[in-house]
């Protein structure tokens, strides 16, 4: 592993707004502030989350649009997570965190009802594995778990085939509505959050000439 990459590992261990907890700590012990993270942000705001949030760029574009909010960030990949927690500090960003893990234990760091937003930013199409897909009925169930009635779920991608999968096979058969779709989002008159923001990947796909799409539910 290259000396930068260790060095942020490293940096990532001081962060007060970063958390990662490793799987046999969360089987014996749980995560601590599981149900209770109005005591790390100190107050009772609403939560988003942003999963596979890489450097954390729509956390902390929405956070600093929404200090009445509270934003999480969640990625597997330390040194991407570092740039977010970094830029969180250095700001400051009080209504931000990250936690590190494998977004199949989400349900793990959240309680009952404790969440009442999801971003899903450009994470991986899966275009061979339906079930590993963010949007997959699984997936849902598990988000399911810790968010209240009524929340709204975005996916912003460039995949044609997760946006018709998610929009066509998933969502028709979850108890939700949905408010918002479309196929090609710069080329739609829509004025709203999913424009608020380019992540870096984004940014790459639209270079290649990718349409972006975009869906909004609400569960
Ligand atoms: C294509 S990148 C997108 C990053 C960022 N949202 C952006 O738009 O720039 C997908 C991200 O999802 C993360 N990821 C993929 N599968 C994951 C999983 N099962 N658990 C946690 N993170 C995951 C990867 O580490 C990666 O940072």
């Amino acid at each position: 592993m290259g000396h930068h990459k260790l060095k942020r590992f490293a940096e990532n261990l001081t962060f007060g707004n970063l958390f990662q907890v490793g799987f046999e700590q969360l089987e014996q012990e749980g995560f601590a502030l599981r149900g209770r993270w109005h005591e790390h942000f100190g107050n009772d705001n609403p939560i988003t989350l942003e999963l596979g949030c890489g450097k954390g760029d729509y956390t902390l574009a929405l956070a600093r649009i929404h200090p009445e909010r509270n934003f999480i960030g969640v990625d597997i990949k330390g040194a991407r997570l570092w740039r977010g927690a970094k830029t969180a500090i250095e700001e400051p960003l009080p209504n931000v965190a990250f936690i590190r893990t494998r977004i199949e234990l989400i349900d793990r760091f959240f309680g009952p009802g404790e969440v009442s937003e999801v971003w899903v930013t450009f994470c991986d199409p899966q275009p061979k594995k339906p079930g590993k897909r963010l949007t997959s009925p699984r997936f849902l169930a598990t988000y399911r778990r810790f968010l209240a009635t009524g929340s709204t779920l975005h996916l912003k991608t460039d995949s044609q085939e997760l946006y018709e999968y998610t929009l066509n096979e998933v969502l028709p058969n979850e108890e939700c509505t949905v408010l918002f779709s479309t196929a090609d989002l710069y080329n739609t008159p829509y004025e709203g959050e999913a424009k608020l923001t380019q992540t870096f990947y984004e940014r790459m796909f639209l270079a290649e000439g990718k349409p972006i799409t975009y869906i909004q539910w609400k569960i």
